[in-house]
């Protein structure tokens, strides 16, 4: 056997939360391109049902639900639809998230509605999501793997206006760590990714500001944004057998940004 086979996944089912986004949908066609089975969930269908497409194309196997991951039973409809289709549930991918850059208010003005907003958005679509997963995957008794979409802002201020993004990201964080404490006597494994600045439709209106774009990137050590592509490979390892004694970390994926702090 191959060392490499521990990052292979032929036989695993994921839920992808947000699959429909930029973000959620390259890992979710990263999971499938090593064996999974893939549920794609997303609040836009057109967008879901694109994911599946692209991942059916690509010889995988996909579903796509069209639900809204901040309400419990729309996150547990998505994981019973996917245990009804694929038998079990392996992974859960919580991609739904951001809106940072539509909702900057200097700190002492951030108002409560665009607080509320950004943590639905980030922080109650991946507990709801997290929480059905994870009752499936102690039903299942073969233990699991949840990761989470953190980012560099649970560490790093930024002269922005992100009050409620960087303390919605903090709380992710942070449950990142009490979820790995909590579920791994059942074999669950939790960790998440923390990229910077990632090259999508979501940061494309701020990183167009060329001053702005110069600010991010001349404090990145690797002197880019990051892409899609450089998601991928850290979320396989977190997903896959290759990460069987990690839990509780999170993985900055930022050009070394964070190693300049
Ligand atoms: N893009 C970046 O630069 C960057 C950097 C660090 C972290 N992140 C994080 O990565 C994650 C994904 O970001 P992205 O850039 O792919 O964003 P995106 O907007 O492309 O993807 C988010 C997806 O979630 C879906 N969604 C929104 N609300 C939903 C709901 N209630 N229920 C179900 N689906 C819902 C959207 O339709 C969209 O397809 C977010 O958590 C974001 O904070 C992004």
């Amino acid at each position: 056997m191959s060392q490499l086979d521990a990052f292979r996944l032929d036989g695993r089912v994921a839920v992808v939360s947000g699959g429909g986004g930029a973000i959620g949908s390259a890992i979710a066609a990263a999971l499938a391109s090593a064996g999974a089975r893939v549920a794609v969930a997303d609040l836009s269908v057109d967008l879901a049902m694109a994911a599946e497409q692209r991942i059916c194309d690509g010889g995988g196997e996909a579903i796509s639900f069209a639900a809204d991951i901040t309400g419990e039973d729309e996150a547990e409809r998505v994981v019973a639809g996917t245990v009804e289709r694929f038998g079990r549930l392996d992974i859960i991918v919580n991609a739904v998230g951001g809106g940072a850059g539509k909702v900057l208010f200097d700190a002492e003005q951030y108002p409560r509605d665009a607080w509320d907003w950004i943590y639905e958005l980030n922080v109650r679509s991946t507990l709801v999501a997290s929480q059905a997963a994870a009752r499936a995957m102690i039903a299942g008794g073969r233990g699991g793997r949840v990761l989470n979409i953190s980012s560099v802002r649970a560490s790093l201020g930024i002269n922005a206006g992100y009050s409620a993004y960087v303390a919605a990201k903090g709380a992710i964080s942070s449950l990142t760590r009490q979820w790995a404490t909590e579920w791994a006597k059942h074999g669950i494994t939790v960790n998440a990714i923390a990229p910077t600045f990632v090259d999508t439709p979501q940061v494309a209106m701020l990183l167009e500001d060329p001053a702005f774009k110069a600010g991010v990137v001349n404090r990145i050590p690797l002197g880019r944004v990051g892409g899609t592509s450089d998601l991928t490979g850290p979320a396989l390892f977190f997903c896959s057998d290759a990460s069987s004694f990690v839990t509780g970390q999170i993985l900055g994926i930022d050009g070394g940004l964070t190693a300049t702090q």
